[in-house]
This record gives structure tokens, sequence and C-alpha cells, in this order.
């Protein structure tokens, strides 16, 4: 089944609140996002955000260029149901974070929690970085946050790759500037544990 399907299937089986990943509040996202991006105009891009709550919490800070990207639109269906009205303030995207045409230099900040770390191909994680750093740019912030190396080794059927801090970091390589890396203990709705590393960096200039 390729990652598109496998994605949709989970997010149509599945209620937001009781996927192992959820949160009903993204409090460290948040904290890190708005001391790199304190500016209400700066682009935000969520990539992977899925269901997530962390676009209810940019609204309610008064973010306005918000944009939430997945390969499953059903996921994004509802966020769309949950935020009502407030869904029309939200740019959003249906793509493989690989591969999807987003301008250059078009966003301030690139969220990704629990993305890169289900792709257990080093090619993929090539693509990835690169596309990172074309669509964010020099000056811009990049979060991403991955199972630490306590955390699970599968989620939702999928292998992943767990990170340290420092490993993370390198696969985003000198061209990104580690400003501070953070571990989340993370509890699933289901009451297990699973610890989160968070790497903030900064786009160089080449
Ligand atoms: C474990 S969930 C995390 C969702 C959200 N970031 C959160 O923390 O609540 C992973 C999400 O990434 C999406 N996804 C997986 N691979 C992707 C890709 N290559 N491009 C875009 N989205 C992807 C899935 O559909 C799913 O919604």
């Amino acid at each position: 089944m390729n990652r598109e399907k496998h994605w949709e299937r989970i997010h149509q089986s599945k209620e937001p609140t009781q996927v192992s990943w959820y949160q009903p509040e993204a409090r460290l996202s948040l904290e890190l996002i708005r001391r790199v991006a304190p500016e209400l105009d700066s682009p935000v891009i969520d990539v992977g955000g899925g269901a997530s709550t962390l676009v209810d919490g940019l609204l309610d800070r008064g973010y306005r260029k918000v944009a939430v990207l997945d390969l499953a639109q059903a996921a994004l269906v509802r966020a769309q149901e949950r935020l009502a009205e407030r869904a029309t303030r939200v740019r959003w995207i249906v793509a493989d974070a690989l591969d999807v045409p987003l301008a250059t230099a078009s966003t301030a900040l690139w969220h990704d929690r629990a993305v890169f770390h289900f792709l257990t191909d080093a090619r993929d994680r090539v693509r990835y970085v690169a596309q990172v750093q074309r669509v964010v740019g020099p000056g811009g912030h990049v979060i991403v946050a991955s199972f630490g190396p306590e955390g699970p080794s599968r989620c939702s059927g999928l292998e992943v790759v767990r990170y340290s801090p420092e490993g993370l970091h390198a696969e985003f390589g000198q061209a990104f500037h580690l400003l501070d890396s953070k571990r989340e203990d993370h509890w699933t709705p289901g009451g297990s544990l699973q610890p989160f590393v968070y790497c903030l960096c900064r786009v160089e200039s080449s």
C-alpha cells in the first residue's frame, strides 16, 4: 500500500483524539514558534499536520498566515470540521512533503511533529531536507520533532527512525544552525509514554 492510502485509512478509521500522537494542546511547539517567529504575519506551515490542534493554537494567538499540509485529505477535513468557520483563515494543502511545489523562501517557519521519523530511506531524508532548505530560505526556522532514542520503533504500523537531538540535527547538516533542542514526554490517549525530541534550527545563508 502506498503512503497516501495508508494514512488516509488511518485518519478515516480513528477519531483525532484517539490516535497515539494526539495532544489537546501543542504547548511546546507553540512556545518554540513564538520564540523564533513572534510576528503574527509570519508564514507558518505545519507539515504532516494531520488533525493536530497546533493550528487552533496558532489561530488563538493571532497568527494570520497559517498553512497545514498533509498527505491525507481525511486528516485535514477532521481539522476543518473542528475549526468550523475559522478553517477559512487557514491554507490547506493535500500533498506529499517530499515533492510539494511550494514557492521558494515562502515560509518563515516549517513545523513537523512526527513526520520526518517515518522516512526510513536515507534518500527520502535528503529530499526532505532539501525541500525544507528551499521552502524556508535563509533566516527562516524549522522545528522538527521525532521519537527520541527511548521512543517506540514503530507507529501506525510503520517503522520509524528514532533520534537523539544530535542525530536529528546531523540529518539536516551545517546549513541548519541548531538553536535549541528539547525532550518531551508525550502520553498517548491509551496511557503509554512516548519520549519525543524537538530540534529548533535556523536556516543559514549558503
Ligand atoms: C503521526 S501523524 C502526526 C500528525 C501531527 N503532526 C501531530 O503531531 O499531531 C503523521 C502525519 O503525517 C502525515 N504524513 C506522513 N507522511 C507524509 C508526507 N510524506 N507528506 C505529508 N504528510 C505526511 C500523515 O498523514 C499524518 O497525518
